[in-house]
Parts: structure tokens; C-alpha cells; sequence
């Protein structure tokens, strides 16, 4: 029987299948339920300062007199944050005590003292890493692509000064120079990069005149563009490489590890399927194993990577340009 076991971030999985940051993971019953299933480690929801921003704001906005603003400025900053920072806590102390798995909190900031301040309490409440989820959008006529890439720097620097467990970086992949920009973060002593975060998308309702969001859940037909930039950068990076998106079947598993990843998220499949559908994925895993003859991961995981490859070019032909006149011979 295959062995599934593998490590990522330095961090023991009984499976490479992690179950990715959503509200898949939010409740510590929801976790017991993904590691029965054999997920391998979760990610918890990302921690959003902006939702902590904007409840105090809106606090702000109906209870705050004016004249004793700074008063209430200090005062609901420190509850507000208190409150969702505990309940955060509570679900990493709570999931340590009831399961096995590796749990990796997550946070997402847009202020640069508190990405710090809630990796040090993530830290300290137990979590086993954490996964930065960094996502701007280089919408900002303003910025440079240089002012971008230094940001990440910077949060990853500051970060690594503040904790010692080990850090994820997930990644989008609006970089100008991608290969460069993952390599160049890997040297940054993180122990891993995601790839890639799935924004919200924009659509239009021609009805009712309204841009509205669309395609929460990802579909199959995503999964090429993480597997190109993990067949791209396995064996480039200092780090490990985790898959997200697009992943929704156990070949979809096998053909990421191929390419060269240590681990994948998986989330849109298990808010489809349910979360004992990781079962049957992990189960395909295993048989597809045990038809090739492979008796643990490392036996077959990067040998499709660029690097490895007969033809690499194929991870970077991005014309058609003879598909159709080749098919027609
Ligand atoms: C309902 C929902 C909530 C999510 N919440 C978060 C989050 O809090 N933090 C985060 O980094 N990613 C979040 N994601 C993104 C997922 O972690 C994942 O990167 C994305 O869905 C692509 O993986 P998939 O194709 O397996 O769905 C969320 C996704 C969904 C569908």
C-alpha cells in the first residue's frame, strides 16, 4: 500500500492533500472532521485587519462623540481587536488540544506593525506556521513594480525578526518578472510559497446595471496555471512549494506532485463534494501509486518538473500557433 506521508515546511503530513484557508476551517469541529478525512494539515481562515478596520470604524461612526474620539479610538481599537484576535487564538489552542494535524494560521494586513503583532500571537497560541496571505493588486497607477516587490519584502523581513515557527508566503502571480520574484522571496528564509491565491472576480449584471462578484468556487480548468509555475520553479526555489487552485480530483493531486510541489490546498472541491470527497481523492492518489509501482511520494514528485523534463519548454509555450494545422494532419 503507497505511502502517503510527506513533509512540508518543515512539518510532518500524513497526506500531501491540505485543506486550503476558508471557512472550511473556522470551526474546531470542521477541523476534527478534514483530519478524519485524511487532510494532511489546514489552513485557518485568514485573520483580515480590514475586517477589524472596518468594524471599528462603523463602532466608531455610531457611538463615538466627537469631542472624545481619540478616547474611543484607543479604546475600541484595543476591544475590537481583543475580541476576533481571541476568538482566532482560541480555535489555534482548541485545535492543537483535539487534533494531530499541523494547523497554519493565516493572516492578511495592510498596516506593516500588525502583520507582526498577530504572527506573534499565532505564535504564541500554538500554531504549527503561518501563511501570509499578501494579495495586492498592482491597480495602483502610483506604484512601482519595485514599490510592490518591496513590501512583500519588508512584511516577510519583519516577520521573520518576529517569530520562529515556520512562514508560507501565498502568492498571486501579478508580478512583472514571476520566476525572478518567487526565487528572490525563497532566499528570504520562508519556508514555503503557495501557489497562487484565487482573487474575487468581477462580473457584470446586464439586467441591474451592476458589477457584481462572480465564480467564488474555482472549477478544473484553473488548475494549468499552478501547475505550469510549480513545474516552472520546482528545484529553483529555497523553499517548499505548495499548489492552489484548480485542484478538485486525485489526478489533479498526482499530476502537482509531478510537476513538483510538496503539498496542495484544496478548498472549492470540498465546498463542492464535502469534505469526505478528500477521501476518495486521497484514495486515487494511493491507487494511482500502487498501479506505478511507487511506494512513497519523494519516489515520483518533481519528475515532471521543468528542470527534470525531457521537453521544458512545454511549461512555457504560450502560443497556439500550430495546435489546430497539427490536429488536422
Ligand atoms: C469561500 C472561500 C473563502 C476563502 N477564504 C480565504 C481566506 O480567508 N484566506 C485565504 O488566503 N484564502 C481564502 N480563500 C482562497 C482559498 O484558500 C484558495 O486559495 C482558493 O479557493 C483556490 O483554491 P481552490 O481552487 O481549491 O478553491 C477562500 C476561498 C473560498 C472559496
Amino acid at each position: 500500500m503507497a505511502d502517503l506521508s510527506t513533509t512540508y515546511l518543515g512539518l510532518q503530513l500524513t497526506s500531501p492533500v491540505i485543506t486550503g484557508s476558508s471557512g472550511l476551517t473556522d470551526k474546531v469541529e470542521k477541523i476534527i472532521e478534514l483530519e478524519k478525512n485524511g487532510a494532511g494539515a489546514v489552513v485557518l481562515k485568514s485573520i483580515f485587519e480590514e475586517e477589524i478596520t472596518m468594524e471599528y470604524e462603523q463602532m466608531l461612526r455610531e457611538e463615538a462623540p466627537s469631542r472624545y474620539k481619540d478616547d474611543y479610538l484607543d479604546y475600541f481599537d484595543y476591544k475590537i481587536k481583543e475580541v476576533n484576535l481571541n476568538n482566532y487564538l482560541n480555535l489555534i489552542i482548541d485545535a492543537k488540544k483535539k487534533t494531530e494535524i499541523p494547523i497554519i494560521g493565516s493572516i492578511n494586513c495592510n498596516s506593516s506593525h500588525e502583520w507582526t503583532f498577530f504572527a506573534r500571537k499565532i505564535e504564541e497560541a500554538g500554531a504549527d506556521a503561518i501563511e501570509l496571505n499578501v494579495f495586492i493588486l498592482p491597480s495602483d497607477l502610483t506604484r512601482t513594480a519595485d514599490g510592490i516587490e518591496k513590501t512583500f519584502l519588508e512584511i516577510i523581513q519583519n516577520i521573520k525578526n518576529t517569530v520562529n515557527i515556520p512562514i508560507a508566503v501565498k502568492m498571486s502571480y501579478y508580478f512583472s518578472n514571476l520566476a525572478a520574484f518567487l526565487q528572490e522571496l525563497s532566499r528570504t528564509q520562508i519556508a514555503g510559497l503557495v501557489l497562487f491565491n484565487r482573487s474575487y472576480s468581477p462580473d457584470i449584471d446586464l439586467d441591474k446595471m451592476e458589477v457584481i462578484g462572480t465564480n467564488v468556487l474555482s472549477t478544473p480548468k484553473e488548475l494549468p496555471t499552478s501547475l505550469r509555475w510549480i513545474g516552472i520553479m520546482a528545484n529553483r526555489v529555497k523553499c517548499d512549494l505548495a499548489a492552489s487552485t484548480g485542484i478538485h480530483d486525485g489526478q489533479a493531486v498526482v499530476k502537482q506532485l509531478l510537476a513538483g510541489a510538496n503539498a496542495v490546498q484544496v478548498v472549492s472541491a470540498l465546498y463542492e463534494h464535502g469534505v469526505d470527497y478528500l477521501k476518495q481523492m486521497l484514495g486515487d492518489v494511493e491507487n494511482w501509486m500502487d498501479e506505478k509501482g511507487y511506494e512513497k511520494i519523494d519516489d515520483f514528485r518533481g519528475m515532471l518538473s521543468q528542470e527534470q523534463f525531457v521537453n521544458p519548454s512545454l511549461y512555457e509555450r504560450v502560443q497556439f500557433m500550430k495546435y489546430f494545422s497539427d490536429r488536422d494532419k
